[in-house]
């Protein structure tokens, strides 16, 4: 049984005006048998939505896009797992494309972070994804394996277990044009069994989310498929009544 996860990456985006609508949304708007939500907010913001959150009793959690791979110390302007834990983070991104391309991160740091987050009882949602150069050239399914063969490094067995995975496609964030239901299938259907092989059948509780220009209208069709266990939304995630109906969507195959 894996129940479904709706995570909405809200990127650099936003100011209290526009999140404090965004929010009232969300929460007079989002049903007590909706699949589980969490909203990956800016840091800046993470106190206030918190806030927010509780004030109203609303049961969407808190997650952040970032976390720094070392614990504490002298580095200015990281903000480590036990800090996010602090003010409420239940989620975190880890490895996101965005991050990997623009900011150089590479597969061991992704690692560090999720280790990290695991020793501050957080859940990192570790993102892999292929660009569209590697899918052309056949290379999906080493790169996605090369991304993750840090957590199955000798003595860290069983790190992965307490993940999330996200598969985005490079070419499909925010593009608009997102990978096919089937083809994104293929795609989930190879990780769980890359993850079955390293860590056994505890790898079939392991909730692998898509992501990559997920909407309302192509939504239904994704989460049909059986190794699609929910979504790491962007640019729809800004909009309250498009992520709600992405989270409906997935009401109808809770897995
Ligand atoms: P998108 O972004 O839904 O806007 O494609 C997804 C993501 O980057 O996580």
């Amino acid at each position: 049984m894996r129940p479904a996860l709706i995570i909405g990456n809200w990127k650099m985006n936003g100011c209290k005006q526009s999140i404090e609508c965004l929010l009232s949304d969300l929460i007079n708007e989002s049903a007590s048998n909706f699949p589980e939500l969490v909203l990956c907010s800016p840091f800046i913001y993470l106190q206030w939505v918190r806030e927010f959150l509780v004030e109203r009793g609303s049961l969407v959690k808190l997650g952040a896009q970032n976390v720094s791979e070392y614990t504490d110390g002298a580095y200015t302007g990281e903000v480590s797992a036990t800090m996010l834990s602090d003010v409420g983070c239940q989620y975190v991104l880890v490895g996101h494309s965005e991050r990997r391309k623009l900011f150089k991160e590479i597969d061991q740091q992704v690692f560090l972070k999720a280790r990290r987050l695991i020793e501050a009882a957080i859940v990192p949602v570790v993102c892999v994804g292929e660009t569209r150069d590697e899918r052309d050239k056949g290379l999906t399914e080493v790169v996605l394996a090369r991304q993750l063969e840090p957590f199955f490094a000798r003595g860290q067995d069983g790190l992965l277990s307490g993940c999330v995975i996200a598969y985005e496609p490079v070419w499909a964030i925010g593009t608009g044009c997102s990978a096919r239901p089937e083809q994104a299938q293929n795609t989930h259907s190879f990780i769980r069994q890359y993850l079955v092989a390293n860590l056994g059948q505890g790898a079939s509780d392991v909730r692998i989310v898509y992501g990559g220009s997920v909407r309302p209208d192509n939504a239904d069709s994704l989460f049909a498929m059986p190794d699609i266990d929910g979504a790491l939304v962007g640019g729809a995630s800004l909009n309250g009544q498009e992520f709600l109906s992405i989270a409906k969507a997935s009401l109808s195959y809770n897995a």
